[in-house]
């Protein structure tokens, strides 16, 4: 099986868009070695963060990682700085990609907003330093949710630059791994914007650590039309709300849409809301649970992620070594 990388921000706790786009998917990718799972501090820091609140999140991040079904001793589960070779390989990838392909990237034009200028650098380069937490581990399966395809573009295409400019066939191709009929799940607010950590309205999201009742008001006030379901999936063109919300009880009820739809074709959201917000009630309060137990012994899961990074390390140290050494760096020893 091929390796498996994937990385989330620590800039809040884990939504629901998180667990059912990406983390849900990686539970069964592990494989020893072969599968590394990374908390990825140093992209959170593009945009700023109380450094206290970062590292608490850092290792929040952890236990909900755990908590979902990442295990330790059965992945490789560590914190980004905690693995200097990333740096080292981004700094390369710096100075491989150009400016034109990073003028492309959606996501910056979205984060930076409309005070451009103002954007950290850091932002900037944010896709760089994405392409080398995969490359550094000759990584080649990425699962991601939907709003991470063009990154993985960018990285593929820096990829081939550098093994074009050094004549070398040194970094493999990765597959982008989008999976599920959640792939991208929108807020609850709106239906045409992703659900997101970041946004400002708690009510735009399910966070994995909500307890039932604010799981049961969220989903009650979430927005909707005024139509009742339709019985086939070709009915829910332009009705952006309702898609999300059958798209999330297909997920968590291991279904898809047409499934959902053959349920509740016809009713109106009432019942239908009554019924989502239960299941994932069923779903999360485990996972909340199981946080909780994990974070009343920081100690233990400071303990797994430095154990992580160390296997980590071993991986990526020799390969970035590699890359230096082909570009021209003289070896260090
Ligand atoms: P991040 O922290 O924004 O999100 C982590 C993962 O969750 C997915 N996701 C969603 N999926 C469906 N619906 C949503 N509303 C939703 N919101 C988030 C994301 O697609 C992602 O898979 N740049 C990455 C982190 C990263 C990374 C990497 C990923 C850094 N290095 C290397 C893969 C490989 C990010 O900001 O994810």
């Amino acid at each position: 099986m091929p390796r498996v990388f994937s990385g989330i921000q620590p800039s809040g706790v884990p939504t629901l868009g998180n667990y059912l786009g990406a983390i849900r998917n990686w539970v069964p990718m592990q494989n020893g070695d072969e599968s590394l799972f990374c908390v990825v501090d140093q992209h959170a820091i593009t945009v700023f963060q109380n450094p206290a609140e970062l590292a608490q999140a850092t290792r929040e991040m952890a236990a909900a990682l755990i908590a979902c079904g990442l295990d330790p001793a059965r992945c490789i589960l560590f914190v980004q700085s905690h693995v200097p070779a990333h740096v080292r390989l981004a700094w390369i990838f710096n100075c491989v990609a150009r400016l034109g392909w990073l003028n492309r990237m959606t996501q910056f034009k979205d984060k930076a907003g409309k005070d451009r200028e103002a954007a950290s650098t850091g932002l900037y380069v944010y896709p760089n330093l994405m392409a080398a937490d995969i490359h550094a581990y000759h990584a080649t399966s990425v699962p991601v949710g939907d709003d991470q395809r063009q990154h993985l573009e960018l990285a593929n295409d820096i990829a081939e630059k550098f093994n074009h400019d050094y004549g070398v066939a040194f970094f493999p191709r990765i597959e982008p791994m989008i999976l599920g009929v959640a792939a991208r799940v929108m807020s609850l607010r709106d239906g045409t914007k992703k659900m997101s950590k970041s946004d400002p309205s708690d009510q735009s999201r399910i966070n994995l650590t909500d307890d039932a009742d604010s799981i049961a008001q969220k989903i009650r006030r979430a927005r909707t039309d005024a139509e009742p379901l339709p019985s086939e999936v070709a009915g829910l063109e332009g009705r952006a709300e309702a898609r999300n919300l059958v798209g999330i009880l297909a997920a968590i009820t291991d279904t898809d849409a047409a499934g959902v739809l053959r349920l509740y074709g016809g009713s109106g959201f009432g019942a239908f809301k009554d019924t989502l917000a239960e299941a994932l009630v069923a779903h999360l309060s485990p996972i909340a649970g199981e946080m909780r137990r994990l974070l009343a012994d920081p100690g233990a899961v400071d303990a797994a992620l430095h154990l992580g990074a160390e296997r980590a390390a071993a991986i990526a140290d020799p390969i970035v070594a590699e890359a230096e050494r082909l570009v021209g760096f003289l070896p260090p020893r």
